[in-house]
């Protein structure tokens, strides 16, 4: 069935929307996006998706095409017309089109471009996978120095998503002076003991929408939080690790490099902070 999306304001079918080959970004990756997910029909922490995306625009000098009222409506007609009860909302604006292409950013009168699509994923918070836990490898971090802006340039994650598929893993973790930064497209993190380990935020990671509510829900529960560098050894003797994201919430990884994790097996610290954040979530979702 073909989907409903929505284009510089207007609702399309898939199959018409169109976009200028000028677009920066597709010359430039001129652009940013926000992934936020659907659950029971209902959108989990808009609010703080499209606090980042304001924050990814003012890092770039990028107009906002959209107030966040707007936006918040966009996404409902989305999830409406398409009729969707699980699953994401891939929300993308970028620098819009020049009338050629040039370096150098094109002059104010130039709007915009705002695409958004949903995803369908039935079942998304029952996801198989999260019970058994993934498998990653470690790869050098070859990204720019700005991943705290959500930007659209995902060549090298997607080269590391390869990588982990050639090696028979999931996903990549990267490492940067010997301390892992973040997954392709996740946060990380360990626990040591009753000690949960992530980097600390900086313009070396995604500062992540779920990282922070994961975080928050930890403490809440009386959970030890560290907001540090940690290295692949540190990882591998560690009891229990795990990634958060939008699209997979808390995702338990059971190996990495080839060295089984703790028991192997999700740990219940990952598996707790999983059924904290989406019970949590569930309840304040919009
Ligand atoms: N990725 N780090 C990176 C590099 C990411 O791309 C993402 C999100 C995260 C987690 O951020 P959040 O919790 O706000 O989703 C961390 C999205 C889901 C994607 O690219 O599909």
């Amino acid at each position: 069935m073909s989907r409903t999306v929505y284009v510089n304001g207007e609702y399309l079918p898939e199959g018409e929307a169109k976009v200028s080959i000028f677009d920066r970004g597709f010359l430039f990756a001129d652009g940013v996006y926000e992934v936020t997910s659907v659950l029971d029909g209902k959108l989990i922490d808009f609010a703080g998706h499209a606090k980042r995306l304001a924050r990814s625009l003012g890092e770039l000098d990028m107009r906002n095409p959209i107030s966040t009222d707007d936006l918040l409506e966009v996404h409902r007609e989305l999830v409406r017309t398409n009729d969707i009860t699980d699953g994401v909302i891939y929300l993308q604006i970028t620098r819009g089109a020049a009338s050629d292409r040039d370096f150098a950013f094109p002059a104010d009168d130039v709007e915009p471009t705002i695409v958004l699509f949903t995803q369908s994923k039935p079942g998304l918070a029952d996801s198989p996978t999260a019970k058994v836990g993934i498998k990653v490898i470690s790869i050098a971090d070859e990204r720019w120095g700005r991943r705290d802006i959500k930007t659209v340039q995902l060549l090298y994650p997607s080269m590391g998503k390869m990588m982990a598929m050639a090696a028979g893993c999931d996903d990549a973790w990267m490492i940067e002076d010997g301390a892992v930064t973040e997954g392709t497209s996740n946060n990380a993190y360990i626990v040591k003991g009753d000690t949960i380990i992530t980097r600390h935020l900086g313009h070396e990671i995604l500062h992540g929408i779920t990282r922070a509510a994961v975080l928050r829900f930890a403490r809440e529960a009386q959970m030890k939080v560290e907001e540090r560098p940690f290295t692949i050894d540190e990882a591998k003797a560690a009891d229990e690790a795990f990634t958060t994201s939008a699209s997979a919430f808390v995702m338990p990884v059971v190996e990495l490099d080839g060295a089984v994790i703790g028991t192997g097996k999700p740990g219940p610290i990952a598996t707790r902070l999983r059924e904290i954040y989406l019970e949590e979530s569930r309840k304040v979702a919009i």
